[in-house]
């Protein structure tokens, strides 16, 4: 079995900390989003996994290389102009062999793969497709499905209150490799939009594989924020070495309010506070007196004397200057330097893109 992870989004939700990480590359406490999705293909006994990419490509192959320090082999295929979610696939064509996974690369779920791959055997049909029941469909890709489980319809994004369905388009699918040949080559294709409805309306079967496993897009940051709070409470199951809190726990100092995961190499001053919900990557320091709460900070990230966080994403070597306030829902960009006494408002998104 092969898997084709979609990473060639340019993650426009995420900026600025997509300026200067792709999103598949976004730390999930530590640890690119992507290696934890290579862990899970492991796990799940896929060792052939296909990366079509396109921004910010170079990160992804720096970090991964040819798959072998994984024991696996990666294959990459980068698009000069993006491709969307099924030209994306058929521009990959040459590398399937047989039938594969989808998996969006920026979704993080606990669904068993090989239970997937047991469901679409006894099914049969072109492919199955992970759904989970969400209580607001209509952000999403809603699926109709019959009684024995064939998808009839795809509704996308419907207006509040207009719903067929609470079950939606969880964002991983196992496909027959004739599904390629339903996707025009050469040009942007959208499976959700054309693929989709297509194979339906040729008389082909899908069928709708229906989880309540633990499940987050993690392509909005207060999603973002959320998965990491999932993971330090449990409730997102997630192999944390060693443990949740961090290489740098133990001789942590200042009020520390768990759940906390602190990386190695972190200085956090007797007088500061940090937590709950806070992950603090290698090489943080926090100064005298500052507070940080239910924030992620990637490595490197100074938070002057006084400074108070509050709910954010502050991306790798930012400098928060003495005094500095930020109110929650906001996003700071690599290397920013927000100036000593600044007040940033909520959902303040503070970073340049790359000159
Ligand atoms: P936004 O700009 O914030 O919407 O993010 P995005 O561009 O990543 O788009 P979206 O979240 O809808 O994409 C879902 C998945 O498909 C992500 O893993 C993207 O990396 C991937 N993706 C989206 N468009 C393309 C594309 O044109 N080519 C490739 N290879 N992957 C894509």
């Amino acid at each position: 079995m092969q898997a084709i992870v979609l990473v060639g989004g340019e993650g426009t939700r995420l900026r600025p900390l997509t300026y200067g990480t792709p999103k598949p590359m976004v730390p999930i406490a530590n640890v690119p989003f992507l290696a934890r999705t290579m862990e899970r293909l492991y796990e799940a006994g896929i060792r052939d996994v296909i990366l079509p990419a396109g921004y910010l490509p170079q990160a992804i192959v720096d970090y991964f290389g040819d798959g072998s320090k994984l024991d696996m082999n990666i294959t990459y295929v980068i698009e000069d102009e993006p491709l969307g979610t099924a030209g994306a696939l058929k521009n990959v064509e040459q590398h399937v062999t047989g039938p594969f996974f989808v998996l969006n690369g920026d979704v993080l779920t606990s669904l068993d793969l090989r239970a997937m791959m047991a469901f679409h055997k006894e099914k049969g049909g072109l492919g199955a497709l992970h759904l989970i029941k969400v209580e607001d469909p209509s952000a999403f890709g809603c699926i109709v499905h019959d009684d024995d489980l064939r998808i009839s319809a795809f509704v996308e994004k419907p207006a509040k209150g207009t719903e067929p369905t609470d079950e939606v388009n969880a964002g991983t699918y196992l496909f027959d490799r004739a599904v390629l040949d339903m996707i025009p080559a050469g040009r942007n294709v959208s499976i959700e939009r054309e693929t989709f409805p297509k194979i339906l309306a040729e008389g082909h079967a899908l069928y709708a594989y229906t989880t309540s496993d633990y499940w987050i897009d993690l392509g909005r940051p207060e999603h973002y924020l959320a998965a990491h709070r999932d993971i330090l409470s449990g409730a997102m199951p997630l192999r944390l070495e060693p443990g949740l809190t961090g290489n740098g726990a133990a001789g942590a100092r200042g009020t520390i309010l768990p759940p906390v995961h602190i990386d190695a190499n972190v200085t956090i001053a007797a007088t500061a506070t940090v937590g709950p919900n806070v992950v603090l990557a290698e090489g943080c320091t926090i100064g005298e007196r500052a507070t940080v709460r239910g924030s992620v900070l990637w490595d490197g990230v100074q938070v002057g004397d006084g400074a108070s966080i509050d709910e954010t994403i502050i991306a790798s070597r930012a400098r928060i200057g003495a005094g500095a306030t930020i109110k929650r829902g906001s996003v700071i960009g690599h290397d920013a330097i927000v100036p000593p006494g600044a007040v940033l408002e909520e959902n303040a998104r503070y970073g340049e893109p790359p000159k």
